[in-house]
């Protein structure tokens, strides 16, 4: 049996290229791409915290947590209306996703970043200036939209651009920027919930126009991907673009497999069924599982309800939305750690340690919580170092999350398919996160009413299995070319079974041998 986790022998290619500025600098603008979706996360958890927003749109909310001041606090947040004004977002963000499948494809990355853009714009301006719950909606869902065409097409960019030894560290440049979103989120509620008059929330709110205008200029000055112009028969062009990418003229091999790539992907005819076929199973199932795995971590309980979590274990106002500002800067500096680590220590290694030190912290937390609220929800006085400790482990759970999970959730998936599946794929990455963040927030504050301190063991026995998942069947992928890739399943002990007899012709293309959907070569 070939090494568990089936670390490959290398593909034996080494395309030249440097880590240019070019291409540096466009990876960064395109990575702003994650600013949409992290300032949106943010800001969600900490307006619904504000009283004046509460009074305004959830009265019932407000008024329920004003009379239960001193009875079960698991239960004071409870409301579905509250949770669907946090979760809306991600069914829009599910099926624009699907769409953004086909314009990224058939129209380049580009211009799935700019509706991207323009659709998140709409959604703020509309949310800031909201008078009914109805607007607040319509502005979400719109903002949804604008995340879905965001976050299918910025990985892959990302991913396609990069030198293959530096992809790992150029596309978490999306993570990143998701992170430094959610701080900059963060610290505006904390500032503009107390702006007098109460209308704070409506600077929280609009302000997602400034990464929205970010990313709109962003797409219309980025280039496009060679691999995206190639696709789209922009052949001479896509090479010329090619060299100065990479900054050398001896680009003859990566520009081959690229072309041979395109060559195989246009002879699909239907990539959703497609991804059906027996050997594309590998690619299938991550798709499905890293996806639903990075939510079942439960990061999104934080993300989104830190606020609302750190008030219900008995801190102020306040204090709640301050301690949300310490785990966003937990979650940038772990992001970078990832940026650093994640092509010289691999994948394998940073989801594995960041699983053990999530689970160790999730049984820490519960334990905490448990013992001091019980299971009437009812904790008397809190002492200080109590609170102390319970941020202290929710900052060192945020930590392991941020070099693993977060950023390889979106690495992983965006470097493991082939062109001809890619877009599809990516899609089906995007709506089952959407789907599974949107079931996180749908439920998270009923299952706290229920679950009481037993929702962080729920959690973590979901990291246990992703762990022995990740230890079992996810192959290293650390400074393999992506167009390459094929080699990775080829050798695993599990997945060769379904790629055993696909033919790696062009060096590493996987090309079927008469399956469906694909015509002869
Ligand atoms: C996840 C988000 C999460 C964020 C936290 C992302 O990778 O997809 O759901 O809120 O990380 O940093």
């Amino acid at each position: 049996m070939p090494a568990v986790g089936g670390i490959g022998p290398g593909t034996g290619k080494a395309y030249p290229g440097n880590l240019t500025p070019f291409v540096t600098v466009t990876c960064i603008v395109a990575a702003m791409g994650g600013l949409i979706f992290g300032y949106d996360i943010g800001i969600s958890g900490g307006v619904t915290t504000m009283t004046p927003f509460l009074k305004k749109f959830f009265r019932s909310v407000w008024e329920k947590k004003e009379a239960d001041k001193s009875k079960n606090q698991y239960c004071q947040y409870d409301s579905q209306t509250l949770t669907m004004f946090t979760s809306s977002l991600y069914l829009a963000a599910l099926l624009s996703s699907i769409v953004a499948s086909t314009v990224t494809r058939r129209l380049g990355r580009k211009l799935s970043m700019l509706f991207g853009g323009l659709l998140f714009f709409a959604g703020a301006l509309i949310n800031g200036f909201a008078k009914a719950v109805w607007m607040l909606i319509v502005g979400r869902l719109l903002l949804g939209f604008g995340i879905g065409f965001a976050n299918q097409s910025v990985p892959l960019y990302l991913s396609e651009m990069a030198p293959y030894r530096f992809r790992g560290a150029l596309n978490i440049g999306f993570q990143l920027s998701i992170t430094i979103g959610i701080l900059i989120a963060n610290v505006l509620n904390y500032f503009f919930a107390k702006i007098k008059g109460g209308w704070g929330w409506r600077l929280s709110l609009g302000g997602a126009m400034v990464p929205a205008l970010i990313i709109t200029i962003g797409s219309l000055v980025l280039p496009d991907t060679p691999n995206s112009m190639i696709e789209r028969g922009q052949t001479e062009e896509a090479k010329a673009k090619l060299k100065r990418i990479r900054g050398v003229d001896d680009v003859e091999e990566e520009f081959r497999d690229l072309v041979a790539a395109s060559e195989t992907s246009k002879l699909i005819e239907h990539p959703w069924r497609n991804l059906l076929q027996r050997k594309y199973r590998p690619h299938l199932t991550m798709a499905i599982l890293i996806p639903f795995f990075q939510q079942l971590t439960g990061i999104n309980v934080i993300m989104f309800y830190a606020p609302v979590l750190f008030s219900t274990i008995g801190f102020k106002d306040d204090n709640a939305l301050m301690s949300a500002v310490i785990t966003g800067v937990v979650n940038v500096g772990a992001t970078v750690v990832s940026i650093y680590g994640v092509d010289k220590w691999g994948r394998r290694f940073l989801f594995l340690e960041g699983g053990v030190q999530m689970l160790i912290c999730q049984a820490v937390v519960a334990a905490c919580i448990g013992a001091k609220f019980g299971i009437n929800g009812n904790p008397g006085d809190l002492p200080k170092w109590y609170a102390i400790v319970v941020v202290l482990f929710i900052c060192i759970y945020v930590a392991g999350f941020a070099w693993s999970w977060g950023p390889l959730g979106w690495l992983v998936p965006s470097e493991i398919f082939p062109l001809e599946i890619r877009s599809a794929a990516q899609s089906i990455n995007v709506s089952v996160n959407m789907l599974f963040t949107f079931a996180v927030a749908q439920v998270f504050l009923t299952m706290l009413c229920h679950l009481k301190f037993g929702l962080f063991l729920f959690f973590a026995f979901f990291v246990l299995i992703m762990s022995v998942f990740v230890y079992y069947f996810l192959p290293e992928t650390k400074g393999i070319p992506i167009e390459e890739m094929g080699q990775v399943w080829k050798t695993h002990w599990y997945w060769s079974r379904f790629v055993e007899d696909v033919d790696y012709p062009n060096g590493g293309m996987e090309m079927g041998k008469g399956g469906q959907g694909i015509k002869d070569v």
